[in-house]
């Protein structure tokens, strides 16, 4: 079934996105732009930061602060117009620290009826489980 018998569903998504859900969907607008008119890298970034730390915080329930970012890759630009989605999955776990994939794809109306979705980045956020002293704290899971 797709969007024209149920407005309630996602217009049809590539294989790689089926059975997923967003942890952030966002529309980027003029002020996130980069002197060429795309969407600015350091926008993205952030973004992905907020997905990540949501990821994050559901599994540690508590407090969390991003401690590092790696293997980040912009793979296409992202353009006025695009709807943002921001993917994530837990990468691995540590004594105090979680690492998230999150990754962020693109939603581009290309006619009337039509959307294609773009990869456009990828990365590895950490984060760090900290107490009420702003110190490193165990991850406890039942
Ligand atoms: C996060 C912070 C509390 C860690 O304190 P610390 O004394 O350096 O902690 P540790 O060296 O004991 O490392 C804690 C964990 O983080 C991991 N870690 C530290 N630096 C890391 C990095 N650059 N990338 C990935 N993981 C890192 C360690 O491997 C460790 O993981 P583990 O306990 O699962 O094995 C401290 O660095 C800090 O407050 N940083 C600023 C955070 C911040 O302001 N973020 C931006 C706004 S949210």
């Amino acid at each position: 079934m797709d969007t024209q018998n149920n407005p309630d569903m996602e217009p049809e998504l590539p294989a790689e996105l089926q059975g997923r859900v967003p942890t952030l969907r966002v529309i980027p607008m003029l002020p996130d732009s980069n002197p060429n008119g795309d969407i600015f890298g350091g926008w993205i970034l952030s973004q992905m930061d907020l997905a990540g730390a949501s990821r994050a915080h559901q599994y540690v329930r508590g407090r969390i602060v991003t401690v590092g970012l790696d293997a980040i890759s912009f793979h296409k630009p992202v353009f006025l117009g695009d709807q943002v989605s921001f993917y994530t999955k837990v990468f691995k776990t540590g004594t105090t620290s979680i690492t998230i994939k999150v990754e962020s794809w693109a939603m581009r109306h290309t006619s009337q009826k039509a959307y294609e979705y773009i990869k456009v980045t990828e990365g590895l956020y950490t984060y760090v489980h900290i107490d009420q002293n702003r110190k490193p704290a165990k991850i406890h899971r039942e």
